[in-house]
């Protein structure tokens, strides 16, 4: 028997549990005669497991900071890496794969499909990944189970209260098992009871693991992670502990600037 030396694993250095990592981000809309600086240089870095809050005044900016860092969007500058990938170093082909395979949405654009029922709305990004169909079933029951909808699964969306609807977009996010979970104000169209049950179950989720980065405009959920990220004119403005950040009322709400722009 070969008892010589063997490769462990810590021959090979671990790589750094980092999900994404976002550099100088730019980002312009540009439509007609005006110019909206959207995103002045943003960089962040978000590592496995963190949970991660996005405040700040409307129109400042987070909903594009999420389009942009989850390559939904395009950028006019700087790079952004997900999970070991440069999201615009790629075909589009192979980052709309790299999204539907590592990255999960609860963002209210996307909506739930109204004539499918909880189940067929939560499998459908497994089939659209091309997991066989009995396969991506059993998961979606299982993850519909996780979210407390177990017995709701053959309903369709228009027979869920909106709090249910909510579980059942978060089911669709982690049904694939994505390295990073992207929220958009996941409890904006809720009542603040239902929204405390959608923050405790997101609370739930990274607490079993999974990494999310949440735009909030609830001071509740955006003070209850570790780390609060600021976002003001298209910068960020505080990126640490929720008990260090600034009060929203300190973050006075300047929209971004809008320029015209000679034709
Ligand atoms: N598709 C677009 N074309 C042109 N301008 C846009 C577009 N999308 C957003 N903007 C502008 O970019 C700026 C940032 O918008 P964004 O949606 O990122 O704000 P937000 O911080 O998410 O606001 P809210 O809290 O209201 O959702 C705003 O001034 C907005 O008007
Ligand atoms: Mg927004």
């Amino acid at each position: 028997m070969n008892v010589g030396p063997q490769r462990t694993h810590t021959d090979t250095p671990a790589p750094p549990p980092q999900i994404l990592s976002a550099r100088g981000v730019v980002k312009t809309y540009r439509s007609g005669a005006h110019e909206v600086s959207a995103l002045r240089g943003i960089d962040l870095d978000v590592q496995v497991g963190e949970l991660v809050t996005v405040m700040g005044p409307s129109g400042n900016g987070k909903t594009t900071l999420l389009n942009c860092l989850s390559g939904l969007d395009d950028i006019d500058a700087g790079t952004v890496t997900v999970d070991g990938a440069d999201l615009f170093a790629m075909s589009d082909a192979k980052r709309t794969r790299h999204r539907a395979t590592r990255m999960g949405f609860v963002f209210q654009a996307f909506n739930l499909i109204p004539v499918l029922s909880a189940a067929e709305n939560v499998e459908l990004p497994l089939l659209v990944t091309g997991v066989a169909p009995k396969a991506a079933r059993k998961r979606a029951h299982d993850v519909l189970g996780r979210v407390g909808l177990g017995d709701r699964a053959d309903h369709r969306p228009g027979e869920l209260s909106g709090g249910e609807r909510q579980r059942v977009t978060v089911a669709r996010a982690l049904v694939g098992e994505p390295a990073l979970i992207w929220a958009d104000e996941p409890t904006g169209a809720l009542d603040s009871r239902t929204a405390g049950d959608i923050i405790e179950l997101l609370l739930e989720v990274h607490a079993a693991g999974q990494t999310l980065v949440i735009v909030t405009h609830d001071e509740g959920l955006g003070r209850s992670g570790q780390r609060l990220v600021q976002v003001r004119d298209g910068r960020i403005v505080h990126d640490g502990d929720p008990r260090t950040a600034p009060a929203a009322s300190e973050l006075a709400p300047a929209a971004a600037a809008s320029v015209e722009v000679a034709s």
